[in-house]
């Protein structure tokens, strides 16, 4: 069953500039929210003559993969295959829904897991995104289960949309995935960064003491509580791994307050395993550089303690 909207989030989906400079979130002025410096890199880059290039490489998506040894998952969840799809800003990256259902359309998964960040912009009409994203659902459930969370750019039309479509909404609730008597949870909680609407408490209600949970959240900035809370792994977007780096993987901006070993790919926290997605799509600009767009197929395994 899909929540009421938050009352926090309902204030904010009202777009004005009071949404740039709120303290609900993980930093107190939202750059990302605005459009100029959008507009501003666009000249830059074509400026330097390196627009088509850096199109180019924002369309060149890859499956990346990864095994994530748990410590608590059950026996029957051994090789346990989540497709984790993050930030594809349908309306802003065209053809990337056809892309990523043909990429993995002859490959097999238990579950997929939207990440959020389904809307280009912040502001605007999010129509064109909304049509696109129930298009790229109704081709992925044919393969696996589908949950997700809502990014910072996603109003709650998503979530009602995704909800209409079969998908199980995992906004500050969670999924009891079970196999053969055994079980474990996909805890999955609000936007933290800028609606600032996670809710850990109400998400994890019911769940008994001491079971395997892995968080889900748009982005990697509850490090810290989850591993308080006795996550095994954390699955994150957000970061777009930078976007636009410099040659070596560096970023220039990961618009998130962790440390930078949690802007991509694995990392880890004390007992918390984690993955940050460098997503599949663009936003602001649909432009990447030393930084390719990824979907990731993270296959879990029991860590055995001999
Ligand atoms: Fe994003």
């Amino acid at each position: 069953m899909l929540k009421p909207i938050h009352p926090v989030r309902k204030k904010l989906e009202v777009r004005s500039y009071y949404g740039l400079i709120h303290k609900g979130g993980t930093q107190w002025f939202h750059w990302e929210n605005l459009t100029f410096p959008y507009s501003l890199l666009d000249l830059i880059l074509k400026g330097l003559d390196i627009s088509a290039s850096g199109l180019k490489n924002a369309l060149e998506l890859r499956l990346a993969r990864h095994t994530i040894f748990l410590p608590c998952l059950p026996d029957s969840f051994n090789d346990y295959k989540i497709l984790l799809i993050t930030d594809p800003h349908l309306d802003g990256n065209p053809g990337l829904g056809e892309q990523i259902h043909r990429l993995c359309s002859d490959i097999s998964m238990d579950l997929i897991i939207l990440g959020g960040d389904y809307h280009f912009r912040f502001t605007g009409n999010p129509n064109l995104a909304v049509t696109r994203l129930r298009e790229m659902v109704g081709w992925l459930k044919h393969q696996a289960p589908v949950a997700a969370v809502l990014g910072n750019h996603d109003e709650y039309i998503f979530a009602q949309s995704l909800y209409t479509c079969g998908v199980e909404m995992l906004v500050n609730s969670h999924l009891k995935v079970t196999r053969e008597g055994d079980s474990f949870y996909v805890v999955g909680v609000d936007d933290c960064h800028y609606y600032g609407t996670h809710d850990f408490d109400e998400a994890e209600a019911g769940i008994p003491g001491g079971a395997c949970k892995i968080l889900v959240c748009h982005s990697p900035e509850l490090y810290k509580a989850a591993s308080r809370r006795g996550y095994v792994l954390y699955l994150a977007g957000h970061t777009h791994g930078g976007q636009i780096c410099l040659p070596g993987n560096i970023p220039l901006l990961k618009n998130a307050r962790i440390p930078w070993k949690f802007a991509s790919g694995t990392w880890r926290y004390r007992q918390l395993a984690g993955y940050t997605s460098s997503g599949a799509g663009c936003s602001g600009l649909q432009a990447r550089f030393n930084c390719p767009p990824e979907i990731a197929l993270l296959t879990l395994k029991q860590e055995r303690r001999d």
